[in-house]
């Protein structure tokens, strides 16, 4: 599988696979996978991800740095990639739920799933609704989820919106290495919607609080309903519920 020589990507297109993400835990950095439909799609905390023919089931393996230099944030900033991508595609009302669902007004269109299988190397796993019917698998998904096809009059065919997310995240990627996430914090604050009622679960309690965005570390900022500004790293919180109008659930949230 030879890269691209214009884009450095080596993107690989299979029929069915398992799961995106565990199919290339070894490939090397710059190899991309992408599979008309997956049989046990995962999303974050370990749910279901529906994945049926006609969306985007894309992993893309990427090198990493040191903590320090921001790639803790990593899943923040391929959300800007992702966010950013679709919006150029046409997509309406886009905004982005901490950590890195890409909603369409109240409804998820896209979700995003970073895996760390060995140093040095992460999996980016990327699902976009386009054309397929997750509520037809899981009826339950009816009112939560939006596709692609729903929003703009002819979505790109999906290898070709593959290389642009692939196109994105190469540059963002190459922007966390060069710079650091702050400059990244500061283009991410377009697409939150600050404000917002929340309620995050941490270690098992649940505090409630407003949604004010992320810090320069890509920490989430929640004003608590005391006036209290809080700090919380993503390996913290547990979950994320917006309490006006969204549900955080999977394809699933
Ligand atoms: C989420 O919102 O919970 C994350 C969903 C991530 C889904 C994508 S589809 C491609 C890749 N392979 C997987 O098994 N999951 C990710």
């Amino acid at each position: 599988m030879p890269p691209d020589a214009a884009s450095g990507w080596a993107l690989r297109e299979i029929d069915s696979v398992t799961s995106t993400n565990d199919a290339v835990a070894d490939w090397p950095p710059w190899t991309a996978l992408l599979a008309e439909r997956q049989t046990s799609g995962r999303g974050r905390h370990n749910r279901v991800w529906v994945s049926d023919r006609g969306g985007l089931w894309l992993s893309a393996v990427v090198p990493i740095g040191s903590p320090d230099r921001g790639w803790s944030a990593l899943p923040l900033a391929v959300g800007l990639a992702v966010c950013e991508t679709l919006s150029a595609c046409g997509a309406p009302a886009l905004r982005l739920r901490w950590p890195n669902d890409v909603l369409s007004g109240p409804r998820k269109l896209a979700g995003l799933l970073v895996d760390c299988f060995r140093p040095g190397v992460a999996v980016v796993g990327i699902g976009v609704n386009v054309h397929n019917r997750p509520d037809r698998l899981d009826p339950a998904l009816a009112d939560t989820v939006v596709r692609l096809a729903d929003l703009v009059d002819r979505p790109p065919p999906l290898a070709e919106l593959a290389r642009s997310l692939l196109q994105a995240i190469a540059s963002i990627v190459r922007t966390l290495e060069r710079e650091g996430f702050a400059r990244i914090a500061s283009r991410l604050d377009r697409w939150w919607r600050t404000g917002l009622g929340v309620e995050i679960e941490i270690d098992r309690s649940r505090l409630n609080g407003f949604f004010e965005g992320v810090d320069a570390e890509g920490r989430l900022r929640v004003r608590t309903l005391d006036g209290e500004t809080r700090f919380f790293g993503a390996h913290q919180v547990t979950r994320l519920r917006e309490s006006q109008g969204t549900d955080s659930h999977d394809q699933g949230t």
